[in-house]
């Protein structure tokens, strides 16, 4: 009988080697947001070994390719990001970054590995396709407005009826899957607050307008958009992350500069946010005399899952690694461009675990001892040939 099926209950044997080498290439050579030269042609050139392939560079440091069936089905994305961080990596193995001060931190490099994996494999059986798969290497996750919403104009999402993408997750134990229904990851939307007085010396603070007064009590009032202003059903992040004033211990200084992020999930509470820090800055200022310019700078859209698709990759998620090992996923306040798909086709997006703590594999995503437990690239793959075999084999 002629196996039609893409899931595999076994992977064959070349994949593990093959996925762990493409992996650690990649680790050992990093390349930041808007700058994956190497990788992209790395990525190109690995391809273009696999037969039956389209290729197709829609943005300089991004790779499309594209499987198509014989049969008619539906069209799925499958999107892996490929950007690496201004992080200078601490990790001590034999292949870390061979680029200071650059480093794959975030597991961009596993996702790359095993969306080739998955796409070799796939291209290996593409006799029993129907519709089509566009394998999508992504440029510059990390870095507004991002790679993402390039793609979406580019065109890569026409005729797309699902996207799905994967994250491999340092916190999560190596093994599980983690599924989330509906809001996953938060919108970063960033403001800046410049706080304009009057310098002075020191001494005689009632002869300038002290905009260091002004920030630290406007830092204070920040905190009561979400403890009093807002909704407290609502998810809501409201974080000053920079304060930057002053220069001498004997003067009071002139402008004053904070920065932050609001993280939420509905449009509603996203456009109400900004006006309250406007307003809010303003009264404040005001107060002692001071004048503030508010900047509101809106990031990536929210991840929110599909339902039916959510659904569907759930199965494929227990046929993976059984039901006791797919765990719900929480919502958590980072962001993600992988919304820019979801803006346009039904789209859901998994944690695959990827930590091991026996094995001391357990560093936060953006830390400088971030790595991945590299079993974790095998579910991967597995599970993009799960879902693959879901939506897409012909049914004869
Ligand atoms: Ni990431």
């Amino acid at each position: 009988m002629i196996d039609k099926r893409f899931a595999f209950e076994q992977l064959p044997d070349w994949v593990e080697d093959q996925v762990i080498a493409w992996r650690r290439y990649l680790h050992q050579h990093p390349e930041l947001s808007f700058h994956e030269h190497e990788t992209a042609a790395f990525v190109e050139n690995t391809l273009r070994e696999m037969e039956g392939l389209t290729i197709s560079r829609p943005t300089p440091t991004s790779v499309v390719a594209v499987l198509k069936g014989d049969q008619l089905g539906p069209v799925i994305a499958f999107r892996a990001d490929m950007d690496a961080l201004p992080i200078h990596e601490e990790n001590t193995f034999d292949f870390v970054s061979s680029t200071p001060g650059v480093m794959h931190a975030c597991g961009h490099d596993g996702h790359t590995a095993m969306l080739l994996a998955a796409a070799k494999l796939l291209t290996e059986k593409r006799d029993y396709l129907r519709g089509e798969i566009r394998f999508i290497f992504q440029h510059a996750e990390e870095l507004p407005p991002g790679g993402a919403i390039e793609l979406v104009e580019a065109g890569v999402m026409d005729g797309v009826d699902y996207v799905f993408g994967v994250h491999l997750a340092s916190l999560l134990p190596v093994g599980q899957i983690g599924i989330r229904h509906g809001e996953m990851m938060a919108s970063p939307d960033n403001f800046t607050i410049v706080i304009k007085g009057y310098g002075g010396h020191a001494g005689y603070p009632h002869r300038a307008v002290d905009v260091i007064t002004v920030g630290t009590q406007l830092v204070g009032h920040l905190q009561h958009i979400v403890s009093r202003l807002t909704d407290p059903l609502e998810r809501l992040v409201v974080s000053v992350t920079q304060f930057t004033a002053g220069s001498s211990h004997n003067v009071i200084p002139h402008s004053a500069t904070l920065k932050g992020t609001v993280r939420s999930f509905k449009p509603s509470v996203r456009q109400e946010v900004p006006e309250i820090i406007r307003k809010m800055s303003e009264g404040i200022a005001a107060l002692y005399g001071a004048t503030v310019e508010v900047n509101f700078v809106y990031g990536y859209e929210p991840v929110i899952n599909d339902e039916w698709l959510t659904n569907l990759v759930h199965e494929a998620a227990v046929e993976v690694v059984g039901a006791d090992l797919v765990i719900a996923t929480p919502p958590g306040m980072g962001g993600e461009d992988f919304s820019a798909y979801q803006q346009r086709v039904r789209g859901t997006f998994v944690n695959i675990g990827a930590g091991n703590e026996a094995e001391g594999i357990i560093f936060p995503h953006h830390h400088p001892k971030f790595t991945i437990d590299e079993s974790s690239l095998l579910t991967g793959v597995k599970l993009f040939l799960q879902v693959a075999d879901k939506l897409l084999t012909t049914k004869s």
